[in-house]
């Protein structure tokens, strides 16, 4: 068997790993028929002294030429290369199969037009700061006490069903949690059947929209208002009316009047800190919504996306809280409160509606990650999220405080704006510079700011862009107020 020792060359330098040169090795000497077929190998460790490697690489070598069915084990005689052996002559590649790419369009015919296109944005560059729409400091995300408690958890015999299929409307475990939590802070009177746990509010609303309307329907929104919610609304077929939004938030007045002339089907209003005017809307109003939905029999979603982040007083009541007559759809969110990619979030509803939407969510998404699901309960329950909310809110209370003196001091000519109360933007209207031109200086400069299009409904130019505070710390804000100040 000198002939191995001759014919399998190793290469010590070279990437392959050292099994596959051997069984290459092997392949190519039985192609050319210097290895004949039917030869009997000697066993591993022979051949393992013949090339001077360990004798598992030679046993991987020998695994990986039976896997491609040169060689053959028999028991109690040992390993031969096989007499039949696999296909030596490998398909012809022609020039057609080389260049194959997927196909641009797709072989039949579906209404691309019926998908409407939705703005996708990659994760934020690293190199430039950013003026986002008001988004949490990821910086300070739970995220280790998160994952220890998962890995805690995950080691725990009874949780290990959580790693299995179940639970569609999110795990027990975290549905009377959070019903406790909503009891307790928002007066919201849920049990864990009135709670179906999601992937962010997003989802939520999608959701809810789903159950509640049908092509045609109408839905109002405010104006301006969440481009993401009123794209929702519109891709079921829903026509959204725009109602105007002003400083105690939507306009009822005008609403009274549109239920007087056509059918309502659904009202959507972010009560705190309304996007993107940051508005809230006011306790009388809330009142007036309820008596209205009662009256006119529509559907109201609350989407309470930034409740936990109110700083002037304590956030108002939930309309859901008051809600006797189940007209309203309560929407919360962990992903203000935990990180934007850590997604979850729920619905408050009626156990009925909820049961809706459970087997609705299942058909789109089978469960969510239960276990993370009761980990999260669980910084619930030791006390970790409620820290972890107050350490937020008096640091984005601050740098609120600090963006606003700075966009006072440094550009108070070129914009206006309201102090927030709540959330983790500031509402801003450039004068006379127009955004688009701004965003795009800025972004040479460093900074990347929003060109404001977005919060354009109904063709109305507000020239404006929440200008978020949350996620930077001061220095990040003084330097971003400094590049905006050259580039006005
Ligand atoms: C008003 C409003 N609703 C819903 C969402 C979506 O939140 P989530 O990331 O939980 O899906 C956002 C996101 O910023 C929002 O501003």
């Amino acid at each position: 068997m000198n002939l191995i020792k001759q014919l399998i060359i190793i290469d010590a330098q070279s990437d392959t790993p050292v099994y596959i040169q051997i069984s290459n090795g092997f392949i190519q000497h039985i192609r050319q028929g210097r290895f004949k077929k039917g030869l009997k190998l000697p066993g591993s460790r022979k051949i393992a002294t013949l090339l001077q490697v360990n004798r598992m690489t030679v046993v991987a070598a020998l695994n990986e030429l039976d896997a491609q069915g040169w060689i053959e084990t028999l028991p109690r005689k040992g390993t031969f290369i096989k007499k039949i052996l696999p296909l030596l002559t490998p398909g012809k590649i022609t020039e057609e199969t080389r260049v194959f790419t997927i196909a641009d369009k797709t072989g039949f015919q579906y209404d691309e037009k019926r998908i409407i296109p939705i703005e996708l944005s990659d994760f934020p560059p690293t190199d430039k700061l950013i003026f986002n729409d008001g988004f949490p400091d990821v910086r300070i995300a739970p995220t280790e006490q998160l994952i220890k408690t998962m890995r805690r958890l995950s080691k725990l015999a009874f949780q290990k069903k959580y790693l299995m299929y179940g639970g569609a409307q999110g795990t027990i475990m975290l549905r009377e949690t959070l019903s406790a939590f909503l009891n307790e802070t928002r007066g919201l009177p849920s049990s864990s059947e009135n709670i179906l746990i999601t992937r962010g509010a997003q989802m939520g609303l999608y959701l809810a929209a789903s159950i509640i309307l049908k092509p045609g329907d109408v839905v109002i929104a405010g104006s301006p208002g969440y481009a993401a919610a009123n794209l929702t609304f519109r891709q079921l077929g829903a026509k959204v009316i725009h109602l105007p939004v002003d400083d105690k938030g939507i306009n009822i007045d005008t609403l009274e009047e549109i239920c007087q002339r056509q059918k309502i089907k659904m009202v959507y209003v972010i009560p705190h800190h309304h996007n993107p005017t940051t508005v809230t809307l006011s306790s009388e109003r809330r009142i007036r919504l309820l008596a209205l939905a009662a009256k006119y029999k529509f559907a109201i979603i609350e989407d309470d996306y930034d409740y936990d982040f109110h700083y002037s007083s304590k956030p108002i009541m939930p309309m859901a809280s008051l809600d006797r007559n189940g007209h309203v759809i309560y929407i919360g969110t962990f992903t203000k409160t935990l990180a934007p990619a850590i997604r979850f979030g729920f619905i408050v509803a009626p156990a009925s509606f909820i049961r809706s939407a459970t087997h609705l969510r299942k058909s789109i998404d089978t469960q969510g990650d239960s276990l993370m699901e009761n980990a999260i309960a669980e910084l619930y329950k030791d006390g970790t999220m409620a820290r972890h909310i107050k350490k937020s809110v008096n640091l984005y209370r601050e740098r609120r405080d600090h963006l606003c003196k700075l966009l006072q001091t440094e550009l108070g000519k070129h914009l206006s704006f309201d102090i927030p109360a709540g959330g983790m933007s500031v509402w801003t209207k450039f004068h006379k510079a127009d955004l688009s031109i701004v965003a795009q200086r800025a972004l040479k400069n460093g900074l990347i700011i929003r060109n404001g299009k977005d919060y354009d409904t109904d063709k109305v130019k507000y020239n404006s862009v929440r200008l978020g505070f949350a996620s930077l710390n001061f220095n990040e804000q003084e330097k971003a107020v400094r590049i905006l100040k050259t580039c006005l």
